[in-house]
This record gives structure tokens, C-alpha cells and sequence, in this order.
């Protein structure tokens, strides 16, 4: 405390003699982090008073019952604070379940010489529990594989394992805004909601109110049948006759009051009429127009989509105040059952004007490094949890990719690498010519096998890229380029953009694309065009990258995937 005035006793036991412990700014506990996360383990800090809080990870009654241990975490670092709690301060029995919730006030002590802790905590006060029946608990303390765990998402973040994939990732996004913003990208929101497809590949999932529109009329029609062909019927003939009637009343000048009343029946009839009309008109199903699906009568009054790709609309920001990101969710409804490829996943999308593919490789490269350095300098407890846990050689990756240069090659010459190998003995499942779109067993081979390291492969076929990469000089080839790593393959796509109107025209034209919905697209290179080029990093593909887990239903929170959306 700064000046001498004495904190409320609630705060004393929150606060801490000196200020070297933080307490949460916005909680009245300390994160373990602030205790075992020092450069000492936590033992400058014996002496002191602290309130923590957390779930046991496993506790067991020691002494004959007299006192227990647990090993507190509260996911703010890999590592547990471990707690000695007195049977004459607490009821045991419930606090060493594995997956209770606890909240203590204690002192800080040096545990016994020769024990693997540096600091624990002797509890003085037991403020909060939250109770766990071991019996139906659904993540007990065995070890549990990452399948089992996706059966019960809702407590996957309590595992070490999730909890530092959770802390890895949100460094990444961070080392993200960091990385653009330090380079002066202005970070652009992107609509999830889209009418284009980007890649031309087919694979969204539409957007529509059509299906529970239907289902809602059909039961509505249910509850409140529409009339019968001869309920019209009546209601037009009483239409009809009480127009006789106003016309007879006028041809025998009858009194104005008697007039307006008889008019007044009319109109009566009239909407009578046009309101069955209507209703007999709707039927159940969804609504057709010449035999196809009629989408004017859709939300949005036409097909809508979740988009692929933020790239066409951060185009339209990159071709205005020239470098540009969007980072946000992307759909494909690929029925890919690998374990890299997810339904909904996340994506950095950098777009930069007046820059070319090799601008565009530049900053890729720069951009992968800067994550993997940000990783070993403030995520270190994280890696080395999984380097101890899923791949020994994860730390020593992230130090080789930092700092090495990636090798760039052409995808010509890359398939002559590939058929290099094959004379040499090595077997693909899939055939290796030119014009192939390479398989993830060519993308490993080469960044594994031949490099070593990470791979930017440049100057794609046309036929097997979208529309809207650059015609190379040779027509044969597009600007194109994709950075290959190891255990992972293809993690960056990107390109140098195609920014001559009649070429991209021609482009759509030829992929068998329609020209209208590409039209403002198609705007940006008719005024004020200019070279433009980027590309998408697959974010949860990058964290495979750098913790070394197999599958990457296990590096996003809620995994998409064919059959599966839990939560
Ligand atoms: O190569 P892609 O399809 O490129 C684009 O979408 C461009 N519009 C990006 C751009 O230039 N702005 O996808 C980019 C990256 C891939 O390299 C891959 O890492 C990842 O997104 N990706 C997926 N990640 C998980 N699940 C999927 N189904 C993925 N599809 C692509
Ligand atoms: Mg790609």
C-alpha cells in the first residue's frame, strides 16, 4: 500500500502483505500464475497471504485424515499451486474430488526440503465449494484420450491439455493484431453473411428462412385450415350481391345514411373475399417460381451464404486504404472427414496494395516467424507442456522456423522434385504430373522429407487455382502460392491478385461463373485498379503447426465437422 491508510479486512486477504503478488484487477483472487509462474518457482512469495481459487485436479487425505493436499489450478498457467488444507478447517472428504471447485484464503509457505514444490499453501479459511459427485462426473483423473474428451466438450477446457491449446491460441491471436498492427494493417471486419462465393468452389452452406418459414405455415395451416374452393365461392357471390344491393339502393335514390351503410357492407365483402383468396393461395412446402425455388421470398430476397473467405471484401478496403486484415470465422461444407480440415474455422486474411507475390511470400514468412517467436518468448510453460506430452520436437521447430529462411520454389520445379523421388523409390498414392493439384502426401514430402522446413510453393497451374489469382506471362501458370510446413502441409493460400479487367472477366467466364454476381468485384478493376495481392493463414492449422496435436477438432474450441456441431 502506497499511502498508510488500513484496506478492509476482506481486501487484506485478498491483497497481499507487499505488493509483489497481484491480485485479479477485476476478482478477489490472485491467478496461480501470479505464485508459480516466477522465475522462483514462488518461494520469495513464502509469508505471504493470498486468496486463490480454482478446481482440484487431484487431492487425496493425508496424516489419517488429519489434513489433505491438493493440486490447485486455475487455468492461468499449465503449472497447480499446491494446497494443505487442516480437517479441523474443513470437512475433507468433498475437497480432494477431483473437479471440485474451491476458493481459499491461506498462507504461503516453503514446503519440507526435497519435495518437487517451491511454494505452497497452507489454508487458513475455505470460502467456496463446489462440489463434484465422483460417481457421475464425466471427466474423472484417469488420462483421458482427446476422442474421449470430444464426447464432452462442455468440460474439455478443465484437461491441461485444452486449457494450454486455449492459452496457445489466444497468444497466437494476439501475436496477430500485434504483428498487422505494428505494420500499419488496418483490421477489417468481413461479412460472415455473403451472395459470393470466393473460391468458386461450391462449398457453402446456404443461409435460409425458406425451410422454418414452411414448417411454421404448415402448422399454422394445421391449427387454421384455409378455406374451401366453395368458401371463395360464397364469399364472391355475397360480394356480388351486395353490390346489386348498393346499385339498387342508388337507382331508387335512396337516403345518403342508407347509402353508406350499404357501401360500407360492400367493402366489407370485398376484403372478405380478397382475405380467403389469399389464404387459399398458400399452401405448405417451400415457395416455388417456374419450377425452381423462389428465393424472392427468401430473407434476404435472394440466395445467401457463410462465406468461404473474407478476401473479395477486404479487397474492396485493400483497394481503398491499401494493407488491410480480416480475421474471423470461414464455413465449408467440404464432407472432409481429415484431421485437418474443419466446417467452421478461423482465418487471417491479410490484402495489400501495391504488392506482388514475392511482397505477398515476404510477409507471410514474416508473419509465420513473428507467431513462432511470440510463442517461445511468452507461451514457453505451454510448449514445453507439449513437447511432453504430444511431440518432442515442437519447441525445436518453432526455434528452426523463426529463424531460418523458407525455401521457395516453383510448383514446376516442385514437381520435378516429386518425380525425382519417385525414380529414387519413393511411392505416392497419388500419380505426380504436372498440372496435379499436390496432395497433402506431395506438400508433406517436400517440407518434411526434401527441405525440411517450411516450403513457399509458387506459380501454380491455372486449372487447379480460383479465378481471381494473376495470368502469368506463360497463360499457363497464376501467381499463386502456398506455404507448406511440416506436419501440417499446405497452412498459408494466397496469391497476387488478377487486377486487368478483361483478363478476370475472361477468368470467371471460363470457370463457368456467373458474371453478376462478380460485378462489383469486377468494378474494382474497372476504376482505379491496382496491383494488389494476399492470402489466408488457416489459424487452427498453425496451432497444429506449432503444438504438434494430430487432429484439429482438438485445437478449436467447439469443433465443426461433418455430423458434429455440440453446443
Ligand atoms: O487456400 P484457401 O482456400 O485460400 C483462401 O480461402 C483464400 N481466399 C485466402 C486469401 O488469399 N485471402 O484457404 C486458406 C487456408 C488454407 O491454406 C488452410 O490453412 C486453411 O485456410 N483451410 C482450412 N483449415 C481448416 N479446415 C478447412 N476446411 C480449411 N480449408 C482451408
Ligand atoms: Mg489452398
Amino acid at each position: 500500500m502506497a499511502d498508510n491508510t488500513t484496506p478492509p479486512a476482506d481486501q487484506l486477504a485478498a491483497t497481499t502483505l507487499n505488493d509483489t503478488v497481484q491480485r485479479h484487477p477485476f476478482s478477489d483472487r490472485v491467478p496461480i500464475r501470479e505464485i508459480v509462474s516466477r522465475p522462483d518457482g514462488g518461494s520469495g512469495l513464502a509469508g505471504q497471504r493470498v486468496r486463490v481459487g480454482g478446481w482440484v485436479k487431484t487431492g487425496r487425505e493425508q496424516g489419517k485424515g488429519t489434513f489433505a493436499f491438493l493440486e490447485l489450478n486455475d487455468g492461468s498457467c499449465p503449472a497447480n499451486l499446491q494446497v494443505i488444507v487442516d480437517a479441523a478447517v474443513a470437512d475433507l472428504g468433498p475437497l480432494v474430488q477431483t473437479g471440485t471447485c474451491v476458493s481459499v484464503d491461506g498462507l504461503l509457505k516453503m514446503p519440507p526440503e526435497g519435495t518437487k514444490q517451491k511454494i505452497e499453501l497452507r489454508v487458513e479459511q475455505v470460502l467456496h465449494v463446489g462440489t463434484v459427485d465422483p460417481s457421475t462426473y464425466p471427466i474423472p483423473k484417469t488420462k483421458l484420450t482427446l476422442e474421449f474428451l470430444r464426447d464432452r466438450i462442455h468440460f474439455r477446457p478443465r484437461t491441461n491439455t485444452i486449457s494450454a491449446v486455449a492459452r496457445i491460441r489466444n497468444a497466437l491471436a494476439y501475436a496477430t493484431h500485434t504483428f498487422f498492427q505494428k505494420y500499419g494493417f488496418l483490421y477489417v471486419q468481413t461479412p460472415i453473411i455473403t451472395t459470393s462465393d470466393c473460391e468458386g468452389a461450391g462449398e457453402m452452406f446456404q443461409i435460409t428462412t425458406l425451410i422454418n418459414d414452411s414448417e411454421k405455415l404448415e402448422k399454422e395451416l394445421i391449427k387454421n385450415p384455409p378455406p374451401s374452393e366453395a368458401d371463395v365461392e360464397a364469399a364472391k357471390v355475397l360480394v356480388k350481391e351486395q353490390g346489386e344491393v348498393v346499385a339498387q339502393l342508388k337507382a331508387a335514390k335512396a337516403s345518403k345514411g342508407d347509402i353508406t351503410a350499404s357501401v360500407a357492407e360492400l367493402t366489407k365483402a370485398k376484403e372478405n373475399y380478397s382475405k380467403l383468396e389469399e389464404r387459399a393461395k398458400l399452401k405448405p412446402g417451400i415457395p416455388q417460381k417456374d419450377g425452381k425455388i423462389d428465393y424472392s421470398q427468401d430473407f434476404f430476397s435472394r440466395q445467401a451464404f457463410l462465406t468461404v473467405s473474407g478476401q473479395l471484401q477486404v479487397e474492396t478496403y485493400a483497394c481503398a486504404v491499401r494493407s488491410v486484415y480480416t480475421f474471423g470465422p470461414t464455413f465449408r461444407a467440404e464432407h472432409s472427414h481429415t484431421s485437418r480440415h474443419l466446417a467452421e474455422f478461423w482465418m487471417v486474411e491479410p490484402e495489400i496494395a501495391f504488392a506482388d507475390l514475392k511482397d505477398d511470400m515476404n510477409c507471410a514468412e514474416a508473419y509465420v516467424k513473428f507467431m513462432c517467436q511470440w510463442l517461445l518468448d511468452k507461451c514457453l510453460d505451454d510448449m514445453e507442456f507439449m513437447a511432453k506430452s504430444y511431440d518432442k520436437t515442437c519447441i525445436s521447430r518453432l526455434r528452426m522456423v523463426a529463424s531460418t529462411p523458407f525455401e521457395r520454389v516453383t510448383y514446376t520445379e516442385a514437381v520435378e522434385l516429386l518425380q525425382d523421388a519417385v525414380k529414387g523409390g519413393k511411392n505416392f498414392e497419388n500419380k505426380v504430373e504436372w498440372g496435379i493439384d499436390l496432395a497433402s502426401e506431395h506438400e508433406r514430402y517436400l517440407t518434411e522429407v526434401k527441405f525440411q522446413k517450411p516450403v513457399i510453393v509458387y506459380n501454380y497451374p491455372k486449372g487447379i487455382k480460383a479465378f481471381y489469382m494473376r495470368l502469368n506471362d506463360d497463360s499457363k501458370t497464376v501467381a499463386a502460392m502456398d506455404v507448406l510446413v511440416p506436419k501440417v502441409g499446405e497452412l498459408i493460400g494466397g496469391s497476387q491478385r488478377e487486377e486487368r479487367y478483361e483478363n478476370i472477366k475472361q477468368r470467371i467466364l471460363e470457370m463457368g461463373l456467373p458474371l453478376e454476381p462478380y460485378e462489383w468485384y469486377l468494378d474494382l478493376r474497372r476504376y482505379g485498379t491496382v496491383k494488389h495481392s494476399g492470402f489466408g493463414l488457416g489459424f487452427e492449422r498453425m496451432i497444429l503447426f506449432a503444438t504438434g496435436i494430430e487432429n484439429i477438432r482438438d485445437v478449436i474450441p467447439f469443433p465443426r465437422y461433418p455430423g458434429r456441431a455440440d453446443l
